[in-house]
């Protein structure tokens, strides 16, 4: 990818920064633009930024595109992926679907929701364990609103195994892949850090909190399907 400041659309190029050798220094405002322009296309005409969102827009933003400064002033760990929180139709799997698009020079990562794992898990068995587990850049939608698995009538804890086997992927990339290239998982969720923990226990809790940043919503944000 030659030209990864810009942003190729059928009807306009987007210019999202300006290239200074190996470095893009991004215009936050050009990429809002885009975000706009681009939610539009995806999710119809009536998707816009909210003001109340910007925090959380500007984070995601910062982390996706590397922008080590703001990272490190809003405490972002570049190390680790995303736990992207917030109530029941805020905007958390419209803006994940939207991060890879503004980064094409990145191997994007698949929207997958939580549910249709465990339903999969439920036809195919430990395969897909394996396949969501072992390799694979994923972003795994409404973690916890999952069935349990079952598989020959052994209930299983799919998506809390599966997250236990991307923290070694992430921590211990050398053991599970045989490489040392990091790869990194990110989750949307609607419940906290409780009802986290509630669903998958605490050794899950904690290597979460290894695994991602937390980025929330605000529990007042509305729900925008309304
Ligand atoms: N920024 C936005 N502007 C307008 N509509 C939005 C926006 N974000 C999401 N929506 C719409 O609101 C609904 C819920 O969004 P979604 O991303 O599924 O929320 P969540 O994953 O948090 O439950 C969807 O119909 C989506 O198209
Ligand atoms: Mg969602």
């Amino acid at each position: 990818m030659k030209q990864p400041h810009i942003l190729n659309e059928k009807d306009q190029d987007f210019q999202i920064g300006i290239l200074d050798g190996n470095i893009i220094q991004y215009d936050y405002k050009a990429i809002l633009g885009y975000l706009k322009y681009k939610g539009k296309q995806l999710f119809g005409s009536q998707f816009k930024l909210y003001k109340e969102d910007e925090l959380v827009v500007l984070k995601l933003l910062v982390y996706f595109l590397d922008v080590e400064d703001y990272c490190k002033a809003l405490k972002i760990d570049l190390n680790k992926g995303i736990l992207l929180t917030g109530p029941v139709g805020c905007g958390k799997t419209s803006l994940m679907k939207l991060m890879p698009y503004i980064m094409p020079h990145k191997k994007p990562y698949t929207v997958i929701p939580a549910r249709n794992i465990t339903f999969e898990f439920s036809t195919k068995g430990f395969e897909v364990m394996e396949k969501y587990g072992q390799n694979g850049y994923f972003c795994f939608d409404d973690l916890g609103v999952e069935p349990t698995g079952r598989y020959f009538g052994q209930d299983i804890n799919v998506m809390g195994e599966i997250i236990l086997s991307r923290h070694d992927l992430l921590c211990h990339p050398e053991f599970v892949s045989g490489s040392k290239r990091r790869i990194y998982s990110h989750c949307t969720t609607n419940l906290n850090a409780k009802e986290l923990e509630a669903r998958y226990g605490s050794r899950v809790r904690s290597r979460m909190r290894q695994l991602f940043n937390l980025i929330a919503f605000d529990q007042k944000s509305f729900d925008k399907r309304k």
